[in-house]
């Protein structure tokens, strides 16, 4: 029988607890400003959303839409380096090149082909990609489908990521003979997420950036997590040292779609010329570039969402009863691994049957036997939220 695979592979995530599916909501933001989400009639109070600074359905970037709308249309109708290029997405690339003190932005249709435009793009033959073993799936398939040698180092683990560099700098001198630093030829990109999506914690910008700089490399990060949470204004892993590539998208504390990437003038040519992603598909939505604009103004300046995601945190991690394991963090995720799936399902259930919505993230999003509940603390929580939350975990995980 053909595509007998599909029957067999949708079996098999049943037998291991791993079957996805999508709830729809019934798409009431407004009252309740994001922090409630109603399925089927009922109110659950939302902590799986990545609306960290709780900017969704706000009526200054709402209004802007509409303008965007007027003024540009709702279509790019066209890819960029076509006719799909406009003021809009000129004003946001210029808007972001400045908070990220940046020469040069582009934008992209989403972070996921982002990453693979950036990715294959850069991954040439000469190429290696180094990147950290719980990178995203758009990191690790854009590394795969590239042309480049790629290795993955443990989890945040410089001093593995210095020994794979350097082994294999010593490796390639024996085996040409010429005693040659050979990573002086090699294009080194390293790649890791400024905040890691789903155990919430920070890669060590500072110094991936200076090995990056020892090898003559690239420093990739994906700043997806990071993004409007981290840093004094929001600037996510690029307040913390200088990186060479940034990559965030607009979906999650943007509460936008699409994602752009900085770098210098460059790999701006570059990419431009070169990444499929970016020439084969069409600009982002003008007026949605200019309601991005309106958010990231925001994002500037309005410090007491991140300073409510930091003060919300810390009560959260005060009231968890001491046994539950909670992966440290600075960020809005906080990951509480559970281990088997059923067990993580099982837990998600049960809250949900008290008014609270927390996703069980299950492999091979995350590695076996840690499957968790993926916790986004937001701005528009209130410590009432948090209280009843930790109380009703602590219940459910005892
Ligand atoms: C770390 C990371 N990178 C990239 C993406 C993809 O971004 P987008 O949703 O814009 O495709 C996501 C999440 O969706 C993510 O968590």
């Amino acid at each position: 029988m053909s595509f007998e695979f599909i029957t067999q592979q949708l079996k098999q995530q049943h037998q291991q607890a791993r079957f996805r599916q999508r709830v729809c909501h019934d798409g009431e933001v407004g009252q309740s400003n994001g922090r409630e989400i109603v399925v089927d009639g009922k109110s659950y109070l939302n902590f799986s959303s990545n609306d960290y600074l709780g900017l969704n359905n706000h009526p200054l970037i709402n209004k802007a839409l509409q303008e965007g709308i007027d003024r540009f249309g709702l279509s790019a109708s066209a890819s960029s380096l076509v006719t799909g290029f406009s003021y809009a997405h000129q004003t946001l690339e210029n808007e972001i090149c400045q908070w990220l003190n940046k020469p040069r932005c582009l934008l992209f249709s989403s972070g996921f082909s982002a990453n693979l435009g950036i990715l294959q793009a850069l991954g040439q033959s000469s190429a290696n990609i180094w990147l950290d073993k719980l990178s995203h799936a758009s990191l690790i398939d854009g590394a795969l489908s590239s042309k480049a040698t790629v290795k993955r180092f443990k989890h945040n683990d410089i001093n593995h990521l210095n020994t794979l560099i350097s082994s294999i700098k010593q490796k390639t001198n024996t085996d040409n003979g010429l005693h040659e630093p050979i990573l002086k030829t090699r294009d080194n990109i390293i790649v890791s997420e400024g905040v890691f999506s789903m155990d919430g914690d920070l890669a060590p910008i500072e110094q991936l950036s200076s090995l990056s700089n020892r090898y003559d490399g690239k420093l990739f990060i994906d700043d997806a997590h990071s993004i409007g949470v981290i840093g004094k204004n929001g600037q996510g892993s690029s307040s913390l040292a200088n990186i060479d590539i940034v990559m965030a998208t607009f979906g999650k504390a943007i509460a936008s779609s699409g994602a752009f990437v900085v770098c210098q003038e460059d790999v701006f040519e570059y990419l431009t010329n070169f990444s499929k992603h970016y020439i084969y598909s069409t600009a982002i939505s003008p007026a949605l570039a200019w309601a991005t604009n309106q958010s990231i103004k925001i994002i500037q300046t309005e410090h007491w969402r991140r300073e409510k995601i930091t003060e919300l945190s810390e009560q959260f991690n005060q009231l968890l009863s001491p046994g539950i394991d909670l992966i440290p963090t600075q960020s809005s995720i906080h990951g509480l691994v559970v281990g088997g799936e059923e067990k993580t399902l099982l837990a998600s259930k049960k809250l949900k049957e008290r008014g609270l919505w927390v996703t069980a993230i299950r492999p091979p999003t995350v590695p076996l036997n840690s499957s968790r509940l993926r916790v986004t603390i937001c701005s528009n929580h209130n410590a009432n939220d948090i209280r009843y939350l930790a109380k009703n975990i602590n219940e459910v995980l005892s």
